[in-house]
């Protein structure tokens, strides 16, 4: 109670609610704890930038006189689509949900911002690159009258700070846009803070994915961790492989993601400075591979005979490496991120262990009876093929905790776990000298009642034991957003705000972990969502000034 009361927290205790369903009573014991909505010194900043000073002089802003503008001495210009276009995304965001508002009602105050000046200051701005895992997102910002100024060393910073000062602005008693004198210095805490989306238990429309994109970058995500294909279905079209598609996708026309379909995620995606990985899991996984491609799935066999069904990627066939290599020569280029995330998470020894040949092999090859040492023996060819794209690769901790050999530059994603169990796998991951990067906390496909978002702040990549060389290799983490459940008419609100609390842990200073802060901020975060279209679920009772419309 104590620590509740310091924190500011008003701690609600329901004994017991009677929730009554087609007649029948359940009762449940319920705890939850409900941060007070306060004031935050930071306004609804989100994710808290590292060193903010806001101040109480307040500019107006108006959409007839204010405007974004290149910077005279900014290396970047009207040539650079990528700013242009953020331009207008903001200009939009800030004043376009208000057009059918008065806007001039005179304030006041009669000081105003006419004008955010982008200067990129670095020679090159990268306005045509790809964003990578080593790309500068710091940035500098200054909100004055009548000029603010945005100053990034690449377009990627002036993306996010462009971002913050959207959230700088906001409306006073008679609707007018506001601003307050700031002083903002940020970059992110972790260079690697992604979303996983899953796009093979469901389907999901490109609208959709595209829309999420947009979230991301209100939330300063920089990868879309793209689990494209799985068991259920191969919505992927390879144009060197179209029967994966054709055969293996719920529909070969109405339900697949044509090359062009994808290009447009990845420009998209682009254009908000977010990487995208793509994610072909194998050697588990692999169902519907299985139907467009004959052979490369391992017969199950009951006894000495096929039974019909099949299991993993069969891992000792020529032909299955000659597949692997065409194909991710294939996503190679596709895919212009220099990481493929390759999976080899929860393969079932079962089907492998029935099989004669694969009996045999693993006799032929000294493995016994350990079938994982089969995994990886699978996995290290994988690699070797992969590697020979020039890509690096991400991989499920499976693959770290089986031993097989890795380069010296492998992710390892955490994800099993509770909170004990995933520190330790940090731990031993950063020790043997690889990357880590963590989701065990952050699998929001899982959903309870009540307040389920601050479990997500609170998880930390750094509450492991470990040397300070040792947190160095956390690149950063990942919500999860898996797809069983999952489809079009629930993703975005079962994934917003919820993933907001894991991106400011994965932006912020360590040390930003007061939750009624958090609370506060995140419930103005939330209905700005709310304003730009995205159907961000509520945190708690109460309301937005602009309720969600709809489509
Ligand atoms: C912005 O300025 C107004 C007017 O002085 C003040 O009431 C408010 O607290 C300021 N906001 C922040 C976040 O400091
Ligand atoms: C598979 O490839 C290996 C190495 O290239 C070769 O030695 C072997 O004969 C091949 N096996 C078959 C069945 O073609
Ligand atoms: C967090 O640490 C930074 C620098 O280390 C400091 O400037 C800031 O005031 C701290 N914030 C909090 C909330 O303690």
């Amino acid at each position: 109670m104590s620590r509740a009361l310091r924190l500011g927290l008003v701690l609600l205790v329901v004994a017991a609610v009677a929730v009554t369903c087609h007649g029948r009573t359940e009762r449940y014991e319920q705890e939850a704890e409900v941060p007070q909505l306060g004031r935050s010194p930071f306004g609804s900043l989100w994710p808290l930038p590292q060193k903010v000073a806001v101040s109480p002089a307040a500019f107006k802003l108006s959409s007839a006189g204010f405007q974004i503008v290149h910077a005279e001495r900014s290396s970047a210009g009207p040539g650079c689509y990528l700013l242009q276009s953020a331009f207008r995304r903001y200009f939009e965001y800030m004043f376009g949900y208000m057009k059918k508002q008065v806007m001039n009602i005179q304030t006041v105050l009669d000081s105003e911002v006419l004008e955010l000046q982008v200067w990129i200051t670095s020679a090159d701005p990268e306005c045509d690159a790809y964003p990578s895992v080593t790309s500068d997102e710091s940035y500098e910002l200054t909100v004055d009258h009548p000029t603010a100024v945005l100053k990034a060393p690449k377009v990627w910073g002036a993306l996010r700070g462009l971002e913050t000062f959207s959230q700088l602005v906001y409306e006073d008693e008679y609707g007018a846009k506001m601003i307050n004198k700031s002083d903002i210095q940020d970059f992110p805490r972790f260079a690697h803070r992604g979303v996983l989306l899953d796009s093979s238990r469901h389907f999901l429309p490109l609208k959709v994915i595209l829309a999420n994109l947009e979230a991301m970058a209100m939330n300063k995500y920089n990868v879309f961790h793209w689990h494209i294909v799985d068991d259920n279905s191969f919505p992927y079209q390879s144009p060197n492989f179209p029967d994966l598609s054709q055969k293996g996708s719920y529909h070969p026309y109405t339900h697949i993601y044509t090359p062009t379909d994808v290009k447009m995620v990845i420009e998209f995606a682009r254009m908000r400075g977010i990487r995208v990985v793509s994610e072909f899991d194998t050697p588990g996984h692999t169902q519907s591979w299985g139907k467009g491609q004959m052979g490369l799935l391992t017969s199950c066999y009951a006894g000495q005979n096929p039974t019909g069904t099949f299991g993993p990627i069969n891992p000792i066939l020529n032909s299955t490496y000659n597949f692997m290599a065409k194909f991710f020569k294939e996503i190679s280029q596709v895919f212009p991120d220099a990481y493929i995330h390759l999976g080899g998470d929860e393969v079932d020894f079962s089907c492998w262990k029935s099989n004669p040949d694969i009996q045999a092999f693993m006799e032929q090859q000294g493995f016994g009876k350990d079938y994982s040492k089969l995994e990886s023996y699978y996995i290290q060819k994988l690699l070797d093929i992969v590697s020979a794209t020039s890509k690096g690769y991400m991989v499920w901790q499976e693959v770290f905790d089986n031993g097989v050999k890795l380069k010296a530059d492998t992710i390892i994603h955490v994800w099993k776990g509770n909170e004990e169990q995933y520190l330790k796998e940090m731990a031993s991951i950063t020790a043997a000298g690889f990357h880590a990067l963590l989701s065990s906390p952050w699998y929001l496909n899982r959903i309870s009642y009540g307040q389920d978002w601050q479990q997500a702040y609170k998880a930390d990549p750094y509450s492991f034991d470990g040397t300070d060389t040792q947190k160095k290799l956390v690149i950063g983490g990942e919500a999860c957003l898996w797809g069983e459940y999952v489809d079009a008419t629930n993703l975005t609100p079962r994934l917003w705000p919820r993933a907001s609390a894991v991106a400011e842990r994965l932006w912020s200073n360590q040390n930003v972990t007061d939750v009624g802060d958090a609370y506060t901020r995140l419930v103005q975060h939330r209905c700005r969502m709310v304003a730009r279209g995205i159907p961000a679920e509520p945190l708690f009772v109460g309301y937005c000034d602009h309720e969600y419309k709809g489509l």
